[in-house]
């Protein structure tokens, strides 16, 4: 990103020159492994990105409040008078909702000229979501002077996401953006929200992130499924075990399920949230023991137990992953995210990289017809701000 040029852009359309905004960052994330815990009260390994979303902003005196991105052509134009509603024009709603987070808090949120530009890609299962969010927060915390921690602001970046923009989603996205650490991934624990930075060292190896571009229809309808799905198992299992949440389990308990679950569905959804759990806490281990040989094995399983179990990947994911593990210096591949589209990531040793790019874009496309993207990350810093 290109400072000057953002600051032009920002002049271009708020003018005067003589008031300079301030500059945030907020960065996307990966999740090395633990998907689809988060809700249940697991575990999730997930890192901050390079790539993210930039603000800039300032105080403008008055009641106004207008909203700008470099990525869409959808600017907003709003009075700054109690709480806001939802809009059609759907980025709007991750900084709105923020806002009304704030000004429940009893924070005065006074007029602001916002400019935003992501270079995470949308919708695709990297947060660009929270991303816009954590940074309108981190961006109001400090031109308001509200004195938030950041587990504050991630609670409520979450909230917003739930109720304002009406996406059922954990907690793992909000902290990922939130507390990364350069060169880290976050061991979290998402039902006592203890965490641990933990060095992320790949040596030879690479972070390779595959977008497959596939559009991503009725993500939240199913992800709101499984979340029932889970709930239900929980019910179920209660004559077992008094538990609160599928994470209060581990490996042996699964053999006494189907007593207690006899849908196969059900049983299969608890069955990937135990096993899940199961891979992050040896994961964890074995990436401090820089074992990275057994880490990629534990990617491979989660992807099987991610098709397989809780069925949220699709011919787009599966080819990304199931061609990527043929290909020479592959490590590990899995999903990342949601699922039923966005991305995968895999570790490849790095003299490897740009072949397996390269193969893998071309039998990609042959068997679905799409044209994937590829990033090379490193893993950056949670939200904050930056020198203008
Ligand atoms: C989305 C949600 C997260 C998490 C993942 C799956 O990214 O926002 O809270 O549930 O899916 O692990």
């Amino acid at each position: 990103m290109n400072k000057r040029h953002f600051s032009e852009k920002f002049y271009e359309k708020y003018g005067n020159r003589n008031d300079r905004p301030v500059l945030f960052f907020s960065p996307g994330r990966v999740n090395l492994i633990g998907e689809h815990t988060d809700y249940n009260g697991g575990f999730v390994l997930p890192c901050a990105l390079n790539y993210g979303t930039y603000l800039l902003l300032r105080k403008t005196g008055s009641k106004l409040l207008r909203l700008s991105t470099l990525n869409f052509n959808e600017d907003e134009e709003l009075a700054v008078d109690g709480l806001f509603i939802k809009k059609a024009k759907s980025w709007i709603n991750y900084p709105l909702g923020v806002m009304n987070e704030f000004i429940k808090k009893g924070i005065d949120i006074s007029g602001l000229d916002l400019l935003y530009y992501g270079d995470v890609p949308n919708a695709a299962g990297l947060s660009s979501s929270a991303s816009i969010e954590m940074v309108t927060a981190v961006a109001l915390n400090e031109l308001f002077s509200a004195g938030l921690s950041t587990l504050e602001m991630v609670k409520m970046c979450q909230k917003a996401e739930n109720e304002f923009v009406g996406m059922n989603c954990g907690i793992m996205d909000q902290f990922a953006v939130g507390f990364g650490k350069k060169d880290h991934a976050i061991f979290l624990n998402c039902d006592t929200l203890d965490y641990e930075n933990v060095p992320v060292i790949l040596e030879e190896c690479s972070l390779i992130i595959t977008n497959t571009n596939k559009k991503r229809g009725l993500t939240d309808s199913k992800y709101n499924e499984r979340r029932s799905e889970c709930e239900k198992a929980v019910e179920l299992l209660q004559s077992y075990k008094a538990v609160r949440n599928l994470s209060e389990l581990n490996v042996t308990d699964l053999p006494h399920l189907p007593e207690y679950i006899h849908d196969p569905v059900v049983l299969k959804r608890a069955k990937h949230v135990i096993s899940e759990n199961d891979r992050v806490l040896e994961a964890v281990k074995v990436l401090k023991g820089n074992n990275l040989a057994r880490f990629g094995e534990l990617m491979n399983l989660s992807h099987d137990s991610l098709r397989d179990d809780y069925e949220v990947t699709g011919i787009e994911l599966d080819t990304l992953v199931y061609e990527g593990r043929k290909l020479p210096g592959v490590i590990g591949t899995r999903m990342t995210g949601a699922g039923f589209g966005g991305c995968t990531v895999s570790i490849v040793k790095t003299k490897d990289t740009k072949d397996f790019m390269a193969k893998l874009a071309r039998i990609y496309t042959e068997i679905t017809g799409l044209i994937p993207d590829f990033y090379q990350p490193a893993i950056g810093n949670g939200a904050g701000k930056l020198p203008c």
